[in-house]
C-alpha cells in the first residue's frame, strides 16, 4: 500500500481520480474501511449521533472526538485520516483553535482537521495552516449551525446563500486548505464550484460533480434505518441482517442449541 497524503488528493483532482471518503469512529470499523481502500476517513462528529446517540452534532466534546481518533489511527495503515473539530472547540477566537488543532494532532496521530464555514473562521484556518496542520473545509449544511438553519433542507438555493459560498469556496483554497467537504447543496452549484477551484470538493448530497464522495459509515450499511435522505444509497440493510443475527443467538440460547458440545472445552 501507498499512504494517502493531502497532496495525493490534490492530484487526483488534476488527474480525474474520484476521491472516496468514509467516517468511521472506532478500531474494528476502522479497520474493516481501510482495508477496503477508501482514501479518506473521517472521523465525524456525526460520532455525536451515531455513536452517542444525541440529536445533533453539538454535545460531542473535544476530548470525545480525541477518543474516537485515537481509536481509528491505530487501526489505518493507508488512507488519511480527517478528524472534525467539534462545536465550542474553535469559534471563540483563534488560538483556541489552534489548540484544538494541536491536542487532536498530537493526542490521536490524525493527519488533518475538518473545520466548519467559511469567513467567519478565517483567522483560525490561517492560523492552524501556519503550524502545519492540514485543514479541511466544510460550507453547505454545516450541521454544527443546525439551530441557525432551523432545518436540515438543501442550503444555497438561493443566489445569496450561493454567492457567499463560492466566495468562502475560494477563500479555503487561497488560505491553503487542501479539499472542502460540500453538504447538501444543488449539484450545478457544486459544479460551478468544483470546477472554480484547485482543490478538490468532497460532496454529501451535492451529487455528481463533487470531486469525491462522502457518507456516514452506518448509513451506508444500513445500520441506521429510520434516516432515509435522498442522497443516501444504501449497499446493505445491516440493522435487519443484525437484528436477525441476533434473534437467533438469544434463540439458541433459550434452547440450548448454544453452545454445542463442539462449542465448549
Ligand atoms: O461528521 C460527519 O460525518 C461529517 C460528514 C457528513 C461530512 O462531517
Ligand atoms: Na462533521
Amino acid at each position: 500500500y501507498k499512504r494517502v497524503t493531502v497532496k495525493s488528493l490534490v492530484d487526483m483532482k488534476k488527474n480525474g481520480e474520484k476521491i472516496s471518503m468514509l467516517t468511521a469512529y472506532d478500531y474494528s470499523m476502522a479497520k474493516i474501511v481501510d482495508s477496503a481502500n477508501v482514501d479518506v476517513i473521517l472521523v465525524g462528529d456525526s460520532a455525536s449521533n451515531v455513536m452517542a446517540g444525541h440529536e445533533t452534532t453539538l454535545p460531542i466534546t473535544l476530548d470525545q472526538m480525541i477518543y474516537h481518533a485515537t481509536s481509528v489511527i491505530r487501526a489505518v495503515d493507508r488512507a488519511l485520516v480527517v478528524v472534525d473539530i467539534p462545536f465550542g472547540s474553535y469559534q471563540s477566537d483563534p488560538k483556541e483553535a489552534l489548540r484544538s488543532a494541536i491536542r487532536i494532532m498530537k493526542e490521536s496521530g490524525a493527519h488533518a482537521v475538518k473545520l466548519e464555514g467559511g469567513i467567519e473562521i478565517k483567522e483560525s484556518v490561517k492560523r492552524i495552516l501556519n503550524a502545519g496542520i492540514p485543514v479541511m473545509g466544510h460550507l453547505g449544511l454545516t450541521p454544527q449551525s443546525i439551530y441557525k438553519f432551523g432545518t436540515y433542507t438543501v442550503r444555497a438555493k438561493e443566489n445569496q446563500e450561493a454567492d457567499k459560498l463560492m466566495e468562502d469556496a475560494h477563500l479555503l483554497e487561497k488560505l491553503g486548505c487542501f479539499g472542502i467537504v460540500l453538504e447538501k447543496i444543488p449539484a450545478a452549484l457544486t459544479k460551478k464550484v468544483s470546477e472554480s477551484i484547485t482543490i478538490p470538493t468532497i460532496g454529501i448530497g451535492g451529487g455528481k460533480h463533487a470531486d469525491g464522495q462522502v457518507l456516514v459509515i452506518h448509513d451506508l450499511l444500513g445500520m441506521t434505518h429510520e434516516f432515509n435522505p435522498r442522497f443516501l444509497r444504501r449497499y446493505m440493510n445491516l440493522y435487519e441482517e443484525m437484528g436477525t443475527a441476533i434473534s437467533k443467538y438469544v434463540t439458541d440460547v433459550k434452547s440450548r442449541d448454544f453452545p454445542s458440545d463442539e462449542e465448549q472445552y
